[in-house]
């Protein structure tokens, strides 16, 4: 049995050294292999990499009083169940929006330019003359950009994509009017999925978005469409993408989150020169994680006193 008088918390790791550094002194740190057999004493769950919390996890813990997340996508645990028992979950909108979007970008500039088939070529062996005619890619500027999702972080890519001179189509549930002085045009999904030139992925995981990216979707695309996918990996049908990128059905895919994540090493879409991937870098800079850190380190803190977070996920 443990002597000490801090709040006790279940955390999975290994964390990242700010949120080590905020919260040492204040809590007392369990492992997450106590969820196997739960804890009367423990009232703070803190997921740092995506662990799965479930009604089962929550009853494990009845004094739980908080769940805080450090990120913004809370698909790996049952809000409803929380809500049901009226526990908090925290998690961390705003502060990596910005982030976030610069990645989406780098991501789809990188795709569009070939830049990563580019970088393998300039190192490789094959390289001993400038050609003008190899590697072309496809133009940015100028061109039409969907965007599924116009929630914080669609909003900061349509500025981005303005200052590209595109064309900004979206989707979403719900018409946002507000962000259209932007300069962005809202479009049903079907009729977004057939104009654009680049579709940007950044909504949540949620039933109605889950698979939301199949082979009829990629139907509907330009042969010369490029994919984004910023949101979550399970958006996508990653065995009908790997036959469409194997096909040439579209042009090219980014993807900073795949299904499952990782892919098997084995996995086909490893072998394309057709895809970027990135290895869930979102929001992935030393300035954003320090934000993360301290808002969901804050959410916590306060959640364990019984307190409103400072920002809590609710469904809506
Ligand atoms: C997020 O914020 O949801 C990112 O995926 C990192 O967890």
């Amino acid at each position: 049995m443990s002597e000490s008088s801090l709040p006790k918390v279940i955390v999975d790791g290994p964390l990242a050294e700010p949120v080590v550094r905020l919260l040492a002194d204040k809590v007392e740190l369990l492992p997450w292999s106590v969820l196997d057999t739960g804890a009367a004493d423990v009232t703070g769950v803190y997921t740092f990499g995506h662990p799965y919390v479930g009604a089962a996890e929550m009853d494990r813990l009845p004094a739980l009083r908080v769940i805080s997340n450090y990120g913004v996508g809370v698909d790996h645990i049952d809000v409803a169940a929380a809500m049901e028992r009226k526990i908090p979950v925290g998690n961390t909108p705003g502060v990596l929006d910005g982030a976030t979007a610069d990645h989406a970008m780098t991501l789809l500039l990188a795709a569009a330019r070939r830049l990563i088939e580019g970088d393998r070529y300039a190192r490789g062996p094959e390289f001993t003359a400038y050609d003008p005619g190899y590697m072309l890619g496809r133009e940015v500027h100028g061109a039409t950009l969907g965007i599924v999702g116009l929630g914080r972080i669609g909003v900061e890519i349509a500025r981005r994509a303005r200052g590209f001179n595109m064309r900004v189509l979206y989707y979403n549930r719900h018409r946002r009017p507000d962000e259209e002085q932007l300069g962005v045009e809202y479009m049903p999904f079907s009729e977004l999925l057939e104009v654009s030139d680049y579709i940007v992925l950044s909504t949540p995981l949620t039933e109605q978005t889950r698979g939301m990216i199949g082979w009829p979707e990629i139907e509907r695309m330009k042969r010369t469409a490029i994919l984004v996918n910023i949101g979550r990996g399970p958006l996508v049908v990653t065995s009908d993408l790997t036959e469409a990128l194997q096909q040439r059905r579209i042009y090219a895919a980014a993807l900073d989150v795949t299904d499952p994540e990782p892919l098997p090493r084995d996995h086909p879409l490893l072998k394309l020169n057709n895809v970027v991937l990135a290895p869930h870098l979102g929001s992935a800079t030393e300035q954003t994680r320090q934000r993360m850190a301290e808002l969901s380190v804050e959410n916590l803190l306060l959640g364990l006193r019984g307190e409103p977070l400072r920002h809590e996920f609710r469904l809506s």
